[in-house]
C-alpha cells in the first residue's frame, strides 16, 4: 500500500514538472520555487486511525486518510497557485475530493495554503488503482510562517504568558506576510504588464529589426 503512495507522489510530482517546464517555455519564467513530498509515517497512520475511530484494516486506512501521500508546490506569487491548481485540476485523470481554500479564507491562527485532496490513477503491472493524494500550495512567504508555527506547535514547556505573545506575534506576521504577498503580486503585474506593452511594439516591426527574434 505505502508503495502505491509512493508511486502517486511520482505521478503528482511529474504533473507539476512538466506544468513548470511548458510555463517556463511560454513565459520565461518557473511559476514553482520548490517542491517537497513526504509519505505519512506508520505511526502517524495509526494516531489518525485511532483519533478517527477507524477499524484497524487497510480498507479503512485507503478509504479514509487522505493525506498519506502528501505534496507541497511552493510559489513566488499568489495568483501562480490558483494557475497550476487550475492546471493540474484540468487533467482529466485527477480528480477532485476536496478543496480547502486557506488563502482566501485563512485559519484563526493566520494560516494561508491552498489545500486540494485529489484522486489519480496510478498504473501498476496489470491494474489500474485510484491513490488520494493531498496538495499544499503556499507562497514562500506562506511557507516560511508554516514552518515557523510548526515548530511553535511541538514546544510544550513554553510558559502561558509567553505563548499568548508568540502566538500574537505569530498572527501579526501572517498579516504582514499576506500584505507582501500582495505587494509583491502587483509589482509582478506591473512588470508583465510593462513586458507584453513591449512585445506589442515590437510585433510591428520587420522581424530582423526585432529585439529578441528568437
Ligand atoms: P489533519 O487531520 O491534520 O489532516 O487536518 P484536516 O484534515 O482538517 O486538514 P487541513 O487541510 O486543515 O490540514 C492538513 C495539513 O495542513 C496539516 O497536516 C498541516 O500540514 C497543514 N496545516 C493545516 N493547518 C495548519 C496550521 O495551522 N499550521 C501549520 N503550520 N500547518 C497547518
Ligand atoms: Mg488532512
Amino acid at each position: 500500500l505505502m508503495s502505491c503512495y509512493r508511486c502517486a507522489i511520482m505521478e503528482i510530482e511529474t504533473k507539476f514538472r512538466v506544468l513548470n517546464e511548458r510555463f517556463s517555455l511560454q513565459h520565461d519564467r518557473n511559476p514553482i520555487d520548490s517542491i517537497q513530498s513526504r509519505l505519512k509515517s506508520p505511526d502517524s497512520i495509526l494516531d489518525k486511525m485511532l483519533r478517527k475511530k477507524l477499524p484497524f484494516t487497510l480498507e479503512a486506512i485507503e478509504n479514509n486518510i487522505f493525506d498519506i501521500a502528501g505534496i507541497r508546490v511552493v510559489c513566488s506569487f499568489v495568483d501562480d497557485i490558483y494557475m497550476l491548481a487550475d492546471c493540474l485540476l484540468q487533467q482529466d485523470d485527477i480528480t477532485l475530493i476536496e478543496r480547502k481554500d486557506y488563502i482566501k479564507n485563512p485559519k484563526k491562527n493566520g494560516y494561508r495554503s491552498l489545500h486540494l485532496i485529489i484522486e489519480v490513477p496510478i498504473f501498476l503491472q496489470n491494474t489500474k488503482k485510484l491513490v488520494y493524494v493531498e496538495v499544499q500550495f503556499r507562497t514562500i512567504a506562506m511557507d516560511f510562517w508554516a514552518s515557523l508555527e510548526h515548530k511553535l506547535q511541538y514546544k510544550k514547556n513554553i510558559p502561558e504568558s509567553q505563548a499568548k505573545f508568540l502566538k500574537d506575534e505569530l498572527y501579526d506576521c501572517a498579516q504582514q506576510s499576506a500584505a507582501l504577498d500582495k505587494r509583491m503580486q502587483n509589482i509582478r503585474n506591473v512588470i508583465a504588464e510593462s513586458e507584453t506593452k513591449e512585445e506589442e511594439k515590437q510585433d510591428f516591426l520587420p522581424i530582423f529589426l526585432r529585439e529578441n527574434k528568437g
